[in-house]
């Protein structure tokens, strides 16, 4: 379960009279959602069907069983959803199933060296993610794992051990597949990387973790009908824009949900930083993050507001010097820090889950998809495309004809 406050910490910034002028808009974007051209959003099967969802689960067992480690190689949306899902829900040590790393996340010689150098006498498998197929980070990763798997496995072992993600029909990499009888997953047409958790992009790597995504996916179908907390959140966020209130901090109090915050970061920008447009992301993991961006937050430039997210129950620790729980503590430091940046000049609204788990997660993650998409609408700006992302794709592509 999701609950919110939009109003404690808000109230000053945000009014009641601010909301009215939004009632038409809202009221439109919902019928699209709700029946007309954007309803897709809120059916399961745009996002996997059920035939890839048994494939999922059916060869989880065999990457298991079958390797040490498991290489997802994507960039963007092709592994920000499934990064944030696996940090947020898996132990911090002693992880059990294969140890999965991601690639493809940039060009970093040292990186691959050691990771090359990490993998190779381990038994691995690869999961190769791009809905596109040309994205120049994941292609190189790809051709450089390939002359690691080359050496290590036969043609026909590569055909156990390699997975591609991709476009239906479309892309080199559909095509590689095809020739060499890889094992293939499908990121459906109309549901972009920065929204394809749900899909075999997200699910596959989520599974092999071991996170039961069966659950995942009933928390995200438990908020399709959360439109209109989803709408209202979006409207919140345009009010302070309009009050020139240009960053948002996600700031999350629990550290495990920091790669959720950088998939809330792509999410929003990608979707809605167009056209001069757009609130630009930025996110915090309290406390730690008092001691350096929390003097600006209380203080510096007044551009800021914070969309706080957190979780009601949490492990037990004692302190004993206190006479209360640690996550007690927690609590009243989300409070505290909300009313003394209330206090200075930046708003916060509060989204909070009871407890951090497959379902709620779930939840939370469509329930932002909707918001930004929504947020999009408001803006006037196209959500599903990222014509910025292409143009440096095309300056280093043209220097290297
Ligand atoms: O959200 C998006 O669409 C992007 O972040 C893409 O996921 C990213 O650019 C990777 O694209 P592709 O999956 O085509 O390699």
């Amino acid at each position: 379960m999701i609950n919110f406050d939009f109003h404690k910490y808000m109230s000053k910034y945000v009014k009641k009279e601010d909301k009215v002028t939004y009632l038409d808009k809202a009221r439109e974007i919902k019928e699209r959602f709700i029946s007309g051209d954007l309803s897709y959003w809120n059916k399961l099967d745009t996002f996997v069907s059920k035939k890839e969802l048994i494939k999922i689960i059916n060869i989880t067992d065999y990457i298991r069983d079958n390797c040490d480690v498991f290489v997802v190689i994507g960039i963007g949306g092709s592994y920000m959803g499934s990064k944030a899902i696996i940090e947020a829900l898996s132990p911090m040590y002693n992880r059990n199933g294969p140890e999965i790393i991601f690639l493809g996340t940039d060009l970093c010689a040292e990186e691959y060296y050691e990771t090359f150098e990490y993998i190779k006498d381990k038994r691995v498998i690869v999961n190769v993610i791009s809905k596109s197929g040309t994205t120049l980070e994941p292609s190189i990763a790809f051709s450089l794992i390939m002359d690691v798997m080359g050496e290590k496995y036969s043609e026909e072992e590569l055909k156990n051990r390699i997975i591609v993600t991709t476009d239906a029909e479309k892309g080199k990499l559909r095509e590689v597949a095809t020739e060499k009888e890889y094992v293939t997953f499908t990121v459906p047409s109309n549901v972009g990387g920065r929204f394809s958790v749900f899909t075999p992009v997200g699910l596959l790597p989520i599974s092999v973790a071991g996170i039961n995504i069966a659950k995942l996916l009933e928390g995200a179908m438990a908020s399709f009908e959360r439109v209109d907390r989803a709408i209202e959140y979006a409207v919140i966020r345009d009010i302070l824009y309009h009050k020139n209130k240009y960053i948002e901090s996600f700031t999350v109090y629990n550290s495990k949900l920091y790669y959720f915050t950088e998939w809330l970061k792509q999410l929003f920008a990608e979707t809605q930083g167009k056209n001069k447009l757009g609130i630009l992301p930025i996110s915090t993991v309290n406390t730690r993050d008092l001691h350096s961006l929390g003097q600006f937050f209380q203080e510096g430039n007044d551009i800021l507001f914070e969309t706080v997210i957190s979780i009601d129950k949490d492990k037990k620790i004692v302190l004993n010097d206190y006479d209360m729980e640690l996550n007690s503590l927690n609590k009243i430091a989300v409070d505290k820090v909300g009313l003394a940046h209330f206090n200075g000049h930046t708003p916060s609204g509060f989204i909070t889950i009871d407890e951090k788990n497959e379902h709620t997660m779930g939840e939370l993650v469509h329930f932002f998809i909707l918001s930004s998409i929504v947020g999009a609408l408001l803006l006037n700006v196209n959500p599903f495309d990222q014509p910025g992302v292409e143009d440096y794709k095309k300056l280093i592509n043209d220097e290297l004809r």
